[in-house]
């Protein structure tokens, strides 16, 4: 068993680390007051290829593994969940889905662009009244000669005002298959879509989130992705990647907590002495800390099952839940430990509280993982080898 992280894993730290220091921090206290997101950060995390990772060579993409791309999250996310946001939709849900599910002609229409930031990408599962239970989403597609007519909503779309193609999850009105599902990419330009932004988040305020809607949308039936019935299978299996994102990103915002509050504590004094000293500072500290490494050793352990090829549905699904859980609660305990500072925005913690509060609801709530773990335990839940898996790792001579 191997532990280390390989010079190119610590590189791609050290990149992401001060992409996040030299382009999302500057001006994040204002958008995230003023509910504004950057667009232009899109543009950014395109030019220093940081979509393009994970995405094989000979797709455009780095070729680096699928554990790079859990560091990328980490330390985009160590400075604002907003930017990490774009790699759970860009790189995870919608890259890293078409990677494993669409045949190779439709990988080299879409994938190039997409690993430069030429485009980018998002998802669209969640509807009005279809969240938890994915299963009962109404939008409905149906196919007339070669295009299939898309008519329904989506809302909770992380980029919807911006991405440039969605992967769309809908029903197969009038079919047959044992799972009428159907998941297909969708170009915002096609005539029919629109988008809407959400306002008043609680959290993630820098990040674009909203509604699309789709009316009487016709789409190429070379825009499916799988077979007809093969739609709700496309859609766990993008959540097994946006989940390891988000679990990745997690360990961001407890790394970020414990950089806030040892500053904080050593600087703060009572009774002439730094808090940092008192034993009640120094357990919320600790529990930081065991976060951090457990959320990291859970993460990685999930990158390594990626770069294996093999299922993780439920290694994902502990690794989402637990680390988001530790996030929330180091977010909460940096607050305390800041006191009346904690609670305005003049200090960070303050919005690592409202933003890991989210990652505790999208890509499953707690209760569905709490669930789903109990399930495999007592032996009613299993994860079986799929037709389509994600593509194992291959080592490649450009980095
Ligand atoms: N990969 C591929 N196939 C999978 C799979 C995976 N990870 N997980 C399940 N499947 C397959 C199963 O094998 C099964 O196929 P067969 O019938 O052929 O065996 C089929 O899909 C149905 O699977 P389940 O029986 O497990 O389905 P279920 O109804 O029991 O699932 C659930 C229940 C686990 C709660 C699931 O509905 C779920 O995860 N819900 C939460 C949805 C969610 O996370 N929504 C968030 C959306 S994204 C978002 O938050 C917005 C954003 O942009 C950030």
């Amino acid at each position: 068993m191997d532990f280390s992280l390989s010079a190119e894993h610590e590189l791609i730290r050290e990149m992401a680390f001060k992409f996040g220091q030299q382009e999302v921090l500057p001006g994040l206290q204002e958008r995230d007051r003023e509910a504004k997101s950057d667009r232009v950060l899109l543009q950014k995390m395109g030019s220093a290829g940081i979509l393009g990772v994970s995405i094989p060579v000979k797709y455009g993409g780095t070729g680096t593994d699928y554990i790079s791309l859990g560091i990328v999250c980490e330390e985009l996310e160590r400075a604002d969940t907003s930017a990490r946001v774009v790699m759970s939709v860009h790189s995870g849900l919608h890259c890293l889905t078409l990677l494993q599910w669409a045949n190779e002609e439709q990988r080299m229409r879409w994938l190039p662009d997409l690993a430069s930031g030429k485009k980018v990408g998002a998802f669209g599962l969640t509807e009005p009244n279809a969240g938890s239970d994915a299963i009962n989403i109404k939008t409905s597609a149906k196919k007339e000669g070669s295009s299939y007519v898309i008519n329904g909503e989506k809302t909770w779309i992380s980029l919807a005002d911006y991405a440039d193609q969605f992967l769309v999850i809908t029903r197969l009105e009038a079919s047959s298959a044992k799972a009428p599902y159907a998941a297909f990419i969708v170009d915002r330009t096609t005539p029919g879509f629109s988008s809407k932004p959400l306002k008043g988040k609680l959290g993630v305020r820098a990040g674009n989130t909203g509604q699309i809607f789709f009316e009487n949308m016709r789409i190429s039936a070379e825009n499916l992705l799988g077979q007809e019935g093969d739609g709700f299978k496309v859609a766990m299996s993008a959540l097994d990647h946006g989940r390891y994102t988000v679990a990745a990103g997690a360990v961001g915002i407890i790394t970020a907590c414990l950089d806030a509050c040892r500053t904080y504590a050593s600087e703060r004094k009572v009774g002439g002495e730094e808090i940092g000293k008192k034993q009640l500072v120094q357990q919320m500290i600790a529990n930081m800390v065991a976060g951090r490494d457990i959320g990291r050793l859970l993460y990685y352990q999930v990158g390594w099952m990626k770069n294996q090829g093999l299922r993780h549905t439920r290694e994902v699904s502990m690794a989402k839940w637990q680390n988001c859980n530790y996030a929330f609660q180091s977010a909460n305990d940096a607050v305390e430990i800041h006191g009346a500072y904690g609670y305005i925005d003049e200090f960070p913690v303050e919005r690592y509280f409202r933003n890991s509060r989210g990652a505790m609801i999208y890509e499953g709530t707690r209760e569905i993982h709490t669930l789903v773990q109990a399930e495999y335990e007592l032996g009613y839940r299993h994860d079986k080898p799929l037709d389509h898996m994600l593509p194992k790792w291959q080592p490649s001579e450009v980095f």
